[in-house]
C-alpha cells in the first residue's frame, strides 16, 4: 500500500478497475468491510482519508472527531488497500470556503437533515470532488447512513459520474450496536443503553417478517424499546423511502427504518433496510461480529 496526499498522485497509481471508499478515518470495521469489499471486486482500491469540514455545524464536533492517520495505515493495508490518500485541506479546497455548492433537494431536509442542517450539502460536495479528482469505477458507502447514501446516488446521476454507488450491509458488534467512531464516546453505562437502538429496529424487523406493513407501527416499536432506556434521548424513528428518504405509511416499496438518538453528548444513528420483492420483503439488518470489535472504541 502505498500513501499519497495529492489526486495526482492517487490517479499516477491507480490502475484497471478502481475501487473508491471515502473515509473520515478512525477505521472500524465497518469501514474495513467496504475495503474487503472493494477488493473483491477491483484492481486497485483506493481509500481516501479526510476529515470534512464542510459537514460539520459545530465546530466543537469537528474538533473533537477522532484521528488517528498511523493506525488507520496499519488497518487499510490488511484490509486490502492499494493505495491511501490522506490530503492536507488544501488539495480538497485550494479556495476555501468553496464558491459552489451541491444541494441535493428533497433528500435532504427531512430525517439527519433536520437535526444537521447543510450536512449533506457538505457531504456532497467532497463525495463529488473525489469522484472528479480519482474518477474511481466503483464507490463503497454503508448502508448505516441510509440517507448519505441515498444523496450520494442521486447526485452521482444528476451530475453524470461514470460510478457504480454500491452499498455495503452495516457492521454489528456482538450485542447489535451499529459499529460507529462516535461509539468511543460512550461511557460503559451510555455503552450498554445504547444497545436498545438495534434491538428496537430488530423488533422492527421481526414483526416486518411476520407480515406487519404499517409504518406507525414499527415506528412505535423502535419509540417503545427506546424509550424503555432512561439515557436514551430520540430525535426521530421514521420508516422513509430508499431512493426518495420521503416518509412512508405503509411498507410497500425499497425503504429502511431509520432511528436517533442523543446518548449523552454523543448523537447516534441506526436502521435496517427492507427490499420488497413481489409480495416478500427482504431485510438487512446488518452483519455481526462474532465478539466485541478489536479496535478501540468500536
Ligand atoms: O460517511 C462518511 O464517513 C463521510 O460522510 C464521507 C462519505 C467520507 C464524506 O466525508
Amino acid at each position: 500500500m502505498i500513501v499519497v496526499d495529492t489526486f495526482d498522485g492517487v490517479r499516477a497509481a491507480a490502475a484497471g478497475r478502481v475501487g473508491l471508499v471515502p473515509t473520515m478515518g478512525y477505521l472500524h470495521e465497518g469501514h474495513l468491510s467496504l475495503m474487503s469489499a472493494a477488493a473483491a471486486e477491483c484492481d486497485t482500491v483506493v481509500a481516501s482519508i479526510f476529515v470534512n469540514p464542510l459537514q460539520f455545524g459545530e465546530p466543537d464536533d469537528l474538533n473533537r472527531y477522532p484521528r488517528d492517520v498511523e493506525r488507520d495505515a496499519g488497518l487499510a493495508a490488511g484490509a486490502g488497500v492499494d493505495v491511501l490518500f490522506t490530503p492536507e485541506i488544501d488539495e480538497m479546497y485550494p479556495q476555501l470556503p468553496p464558491m459552489t455548492s451541491i444541494r441535493v433537494d428533497g433528500l435532504t431536509e427531512q430525517l439527519e437533515g433536520r437535526h444537521r442542517p447543510g450536512h449533506f450539502d457538505g457531504v456532497a460536495v467532497v463525495v463529488a470532488k473525489l469522484f472528479a479528482g480519482i474518477q474511481p469505477d466503483r464507490a463503497f458507502f454503508g448502508r448505516k447512513d441510509a440517507q448519505q447514501l441515498a444523496v450520494v446516488q442521486r447526485m452521482a446521476a444528476d451530475l453524470s459520474f461514470p460510478v457504480d454507488i454500491v452499498p455495503v450491509s452495516t457492521v454489528r458488534e456482538h450485542d447489535g450496536l451499529a459499529l460507529s467512531s462516535r461509539n468511543r464516546f460512550l461511557s460503559t453505562s451510555e455503552r450498554e443503553a445504547a444497545a436498545a437502538l438495534s434491538a428496537g429496529l430488530f423488533a422492527a424487523a421481526d414483526a416486518v417478517e411476520a407480515g406487519e406493513r404499517d409504518g406507525a407501527t414499527l415506528e412505535s416499536i423502535v419509540r417503545r424499546a427506546a424509550a424503555e432506556r432512561g439515557r436514551l434521548t430520540l430525535e426521530y424513528a421514521s420508516l422513509a423511502d430508499a431512493a426518495t428518504v420521503q416518509p412512508v405509511s405503509t411498507l410497500s416499496a425499497d425503504s429502511f427504518l431509520a432511528v436517533a438518538v442523543r446518548v449523552g453528548e454523543t448523537r447516534l444513528i441506526d436502521n435496517v433496510a427492507f427490499s420488497v420483492v413481489g409480495d416478500n420483503v427482504i431485510v438487512d439488518r446488518g452483519v455481526r461480529l462474532d465478539g466485541p470489535s478489536v479496535l478501540e472504541g468500536g
